[in-house]
């Protein structure tokens, strides 16, 4: 496994459509394999492929119940809403408020492209819709309800840190 390194604001891969993967290869074994470690080494809890410079429909997410793998993730039923301070690995150093389902189910993919279905509520269903705007080269900069607000830099060890997707 190993680090990729992690696009940022203004970079235009975070602003294109993802291909749909319909052949699962070693190497996008592999890619799922380093976005976790580098979502893992970031911090973060969640981080879709776009934002490693790769244009394919794949998103991993922990948020501390252990690692999800989404190959060709798509929201299929969604309801009830939060608001909350959503931050972004491609957009480090701030956060803002945004709105979103309190529950989400994804339709996905595994690495052996069998299908299968994931519900989330709260930060899960936060994370999973995060994600998926990836994919379609949207950040949820555009989403923010007032002004992004700076975070502290997260201290080596600290457990307090802002999620990032
Ligand atoms: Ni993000």
């Amino acid at each position: 496994m190993a680090i990729r390194t992690i696009r940022t604001e203004g970079d235009a891969v975070l602003t294109k459509q993802c291909r749909t993967i319909d052949k699962m290869t070693d190497r996008i074994r592999t890619l799922a394999e380093d976005m976790l470690e580098t979502m893992y080494e970031a911090d973060g809890v969640g981080l879709a492929a776009p934002q490693v410079g790769v244009l394919k429909r794949l998103v991993v997410i922990d948020v501390g119940e252990g690692p999800i793998i989404l190959v060709n993730p798509e929201i299929v039923e969604s309801s009830g809403e939060q608001t909350g301070d959503e931050g972004c690995l491609s957009v480090p150093g701030v956060a803002g408020q945004v709105t979103r389902p309190n529950y989400v189910k994804v339709k996905a993919q595994d690495l052996d492209l069998n299908p299968f279905e994931i519900e989330g509520t709260e930060l899960l269903a936060r994370a999973f819709c995060h994600e998926i705007d990836h994919l379609s080269g949207k950040l949820y900069t555009s989403l923010v309800e007032g002004e992004l607000h700076p975070v502290a830099q997260e201290e080596e060890g600290d457990e307090e840190g802002e999620e990032a997707e």
